[in-house]
């Protein structure tokens, strides 16, 4: 295999079972088929393609199933039947279909990549179009309006070098390498997610990192698919990576079913799913979280904001594992090579917000959101070290809220975001000014709820002075209206961030004027007795619409059982 580069793609065997160099030493090469091996025998030939693993980038990419290495299994399934028969290579993209094409470029126009040469609609999508890396020149041709294949010339460009170059709809891009942008950054706006404890306490933002590491049936995967779901991004991709493959065939089932509450189109037609679950080969793990970051690179290259999900980087992890053992290099901390940390970090880092290439300067962004599955649930494991490391989020889910039913068992005193600071102009801006106040009030409340506990554990609450106790019965409601948040409930599955803001007002006055009562020497049974405080119970199903009227009707009740009739505030 003299000659052979790292990483280049190659067919092995009579059956061109597909697999990618990962090892050189002299002339023998190592190589990691994607594929069951069974029966492959030495003298079978090895045939190499000359190019890194790739995928292929244009339209079509938006509502289709893949696997790991980009093969298209609806395809699959309707060529071959219900298994992937191996070696079998399809196109990624539909070559006969044809898309009604909007020229943007001109004639003697400049080229240069991330030039607009023109664009399709995909579904309620705008495709750009783009002028491909590596091409710079002047345009010759451009296609006029009309419905081509994606594989149709629909413009040439004559380079600096002098050759004539032509340009269709569809490009190659090795997923190992990043693709290019003009310049990174400072995200700013929100992912909202519609889930409370994430907007409102630990935000992530367009372009930001997150992990939501968790013991198994904790709910990662369900926190992955809420955000796929409800999330505020233009473009889903969705990993499966190593689990379960029920749970994709549950995304696959519900997402045509489910409108996305912002456009009213199937959830479907913005997500693309790559799924590599547990009974599928583990080496082609490893590539599929690429193949998916590389396609949420490619929308945003046009100028959209696409959130990656990644369920779970700790199966990717383990398949890296498992190559590396193979390969006999130096295991690392608990068998895992001596490059996880930089893999990890190597992924997350793709994340980001950017200025794209090109003329246009448009912005986009890739948001990540990896799950992490340690073994028992410890933290402290290689995997979940590696990734706090990266992360600008954590979402630590907690065996026991999740024993005790309480969903998202996010667990408000181990999570964290750095990004509160960065969206709070955001909140000030489109929903209310005293979003970080109250947050902070919030989550005040729960941490002297927690110092409190060990006492209240010994002795009982009785000895406590009534505002500690003020503050055990908010943080009550706190945890109970608005922390617990049902994935399966119609209308509070997903929360608009002014529902979530009205939800802080209403507890956080309720706190303000329990202790203003307590001042003028009423007890905490005294307020917690009032009806208002059964009202605050159920704000979470109001229903999206119509939660403003509920919303003011309790304030005021709230405002006169506290015997200060202000009519609520404004
Ligand atoms: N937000 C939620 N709302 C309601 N139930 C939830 C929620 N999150 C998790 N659950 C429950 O927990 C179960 C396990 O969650 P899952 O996401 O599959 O765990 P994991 O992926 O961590 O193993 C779910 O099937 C569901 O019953
Ligand atoms: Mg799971």
């Amino acid at each position: 295999m003299r000659g052979a580069l790292m990483y280049e793609l190659v067919h092995a065997g009579t059956d061109a079972l597909i697999g990618e160099i990962i090892g050189l030493a002299k002339d023998v090469a190592t190589i990691q088929v994607y594929e069951d091996t069974t029966g492959i025998a030495p003298g079978e030939p090895v045939e190499r393609t000359g190019a890194p693993l790739s995928v292929e980038l244009g339209p079509g990419l938006l509502g289709t199933v893949y696997d790991g290495i980009q093969r298209p299994l609806e395809v699959i399934r309707n060529e071959m039947g219900d298994f992937i028969i191996r070696g079998a290579s399809l196109p990624a993209l539909d070559r006969e279909k044809k898309y009604a094409f909007t020229p943007v470029a001109e004639p003697d126009e400049k080229a240069v990549p991330g030039t607009v040469i023109g664009t399709v609609s995909e579904g309620r999508f705008v495709h750009r179009i783009l002028v491909p890396h590596g091409i710079e020149g002047a345009f010759t041709s451009v296609a006029g309006t009309g419905k081509y294949s994606i594989t149709d010339e629909i413009a040439g460009v004559l380079t600096a070098g002098g050759n004539e170059v032509p340009v269709t709809m569809i490009r190659r891009w090795p997923v190992r390498v990043a693709r290019p942008f003009a310049e990174k950054l400072k995200p700013e706006d929100p992912l909202i997610t519609g889930q409370r404890i994430i907007d409102s306490f630990f935000p992530i933002v367009k372009g930001g990192t997150a992990a939501v590491p968790g013991p198994f049936g904790a709910g990662k995967t369900v926190v992955q698919h809420q955000l796929a779901k409800w999330s505020d991004a233009d473009i889903i991709v969705y990993v499966g990576c190593g689990e379960r493959g029920n749970e994709l065939a549950d995304v696959l089932r519900q997402f045509p079913a489910l409108t996305d509450p912002r456009s009213g189109t199937p959830l479907m037609d913005r997500t693309v799913l790559i799924g590599n679950t547990s009974n599928m080969p583990v080496a082609a793990r490893e590539a599929s979280v690429y193949t998916g970051i590389t396609i949420a690179e490619y929308y945003r290259d046009m100028g959209y904001d696409v959130a990656l999900m990644a369920d779970s980087t700790s199966r990717w992890a383990e398949a890296m594992r498992e190559i590396s053992g193979r390969l006999e290099e130096m295991p690392g901390e608990h068998g895992y090579p001596a490059y996880l940390a930089s893999r990890l970090a190597g992924f997350y880092e793709r994340a980001g917000k950017v200025r794209v290439r090109g003329p246009s300067g448009s912005k986009g962004s890739v948001s990540v959101i990896g799950a992490v599955s340690p073994p028992g649930g410890d933290f402290s494991e290689p995997v979940t070290q590696n990734t706090l490391r990266v992360v600008r989020v954590f979402w630590a889910l907690d065996a026991d809220l999740a024993h005790a039913r309480h969903f998202p068992a996010i667990n408000w005193l181990s999570s964290y975001s750095l990004y509160p600071d960065d969206v709070q102009e955001w909140w000030r801006d489109h929903v209310g000014e005293e979003w970080s106040a109250m947050r902070r009030t919030m989550l005040t409340i729960l941490q002297k709820e927690s110092e409190l506990e060990e006492i209240v554990h010994l002795v009982g609450q009785d000895v406590l002075p009534e505002d500690d106790k003020l503050s055990l019965h908010v943080a009550e409601i706190i945890r109970e209206s608005f922390l617990i948040q049902s994935a399966f409930d119609s209308v509070d599955t997903f929360c608009p961030p002014e529902k979530q803001y009205h939800m802080m007002r209403l507890i956080t006055d309720y706190a303000g004027y329990g202790k203003e009562a307590i001042g003028k020497g009423k007890s905490v049974a005294d307020i917690a007795s009032l009806p208002v405080a059964n009202r605050l119970a159920r704000l979470g199903s109001v229903a999206n619409d119509t939660f403003t009227e509920y919303f003011e009707e309790t304030e005021r009740e709230m405002a006169s059982a506290f015997g200060q009739n202000t009519g609520g505030r404004t």
